[in-house]
């Protein structure tokens, strides 16, 4: 394991269930975390919780290529290079194509897939400057399988993977690694808006979730881990 400490790391959905987990884990191992997601106020109170100072933050829409400009500026105003960039961020838009508007369709285009690669434009750069690092997404597991109710949710994932596998090729001279994370239900907030018949109780922990990532970001240089896939033994009410 190649230790964290000292590394600095972007964390983007950092007010979410995985991402407020995983800033916390890679922050306790020494690493230097940088926070972003929309809102400021859940923002403030991981930043406290962690004991990040606010420069250390930023509310960003990450499917705004304005603000995501504004993200970068700020990032590399407090951190001279970027080691890893943790993208946590996310919605799920779980019912029925008949019931699926097409303001819903996009929006979660927009946010899974959209949002990915503006980071991805604004943030690769340095990384290909400085020839090394490394690049986590959670497609999930419907970003690999199918499943009903998810026509527009495995969309993006299924694109964020394909988008992701693409650049994979474009930087694969260099030292800079991109890491898709196939997890199965993860108990977060993610689920309080979804009208599905789930276990909550039986899913993936977050903080198990957030350590899968913590240990992807000690993973030494030499080798990629690609994939990782990650499930819950069951968590669909019967
Ligand atoms: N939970 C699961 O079962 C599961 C399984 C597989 C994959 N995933 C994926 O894992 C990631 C994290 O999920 P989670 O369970 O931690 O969900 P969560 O608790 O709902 O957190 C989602 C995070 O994304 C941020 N976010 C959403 N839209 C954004 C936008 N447009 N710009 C910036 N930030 C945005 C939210 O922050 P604000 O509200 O502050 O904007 C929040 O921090 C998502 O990509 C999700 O699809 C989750």
């Amino acid at each position: 394991m190649e230790s964290v400490k000292g590394k600095n790391i972007l964390v983007v959905g950092a007010t979410g269930g995985i991402g407020s987990k995983t800033a916390k884990l890679l922050a306790g191992s020494g690493a230097n975390i940088f926070l972003a997601s929309r809102n400021a106020e859940k923002l403030d109170l991981v930043a406290k919780e962690i004991g990040i100072s606010a420069e250390k933050t930023f509310a960003v829409d990450i499917s705004i290529p304005e603000q995501i400009t504004a993200l970068k500026e700020n990032y590399f105003s407090v951190f001279p290079n970027l080691d890893i960039l943790v993208n946590a961020a996310g919605i799920g838009i779980i019912k029925p194509v008949e019931s699926l508007s097409g303001d819903e369709f996009l929006r979660t285009l927009n946010y899974n897939l959209y949002g990915p690669f503006l980071l991805v434009k604004a943030f690769l750069p340095a990384m290909k400057e400085a020839k090394k690092g490394l690049i986590i997404n959670i497609p999930g597991v419907l970003g690999k399988v199918p499943m009903a109710g998810a026509a527009a949710y495995s969309a993006s994932k299924f694109g964020l993977v394909g988008m992701m596998q693409s650049i994979r090729e474009e930087i694969k001279r260099t030292d800079i690694r991109i890491t898709n994370i196939f997890m199965g239900g993860v108990d977060s907030p993610f689920w309080d808006t979804i009208d599905l018949r789930v276990q909550r109780e039986k899913m993936i922990q977050a903080e198990e979730a957030a350590k899968a990532i913590w240990f992807l970001c000690q993973q030494p240089v030499s080798g990629v881990v690609s994939e990782m896939v990650l499930q819950p033994f069951n968590h669909q009410a019967i």
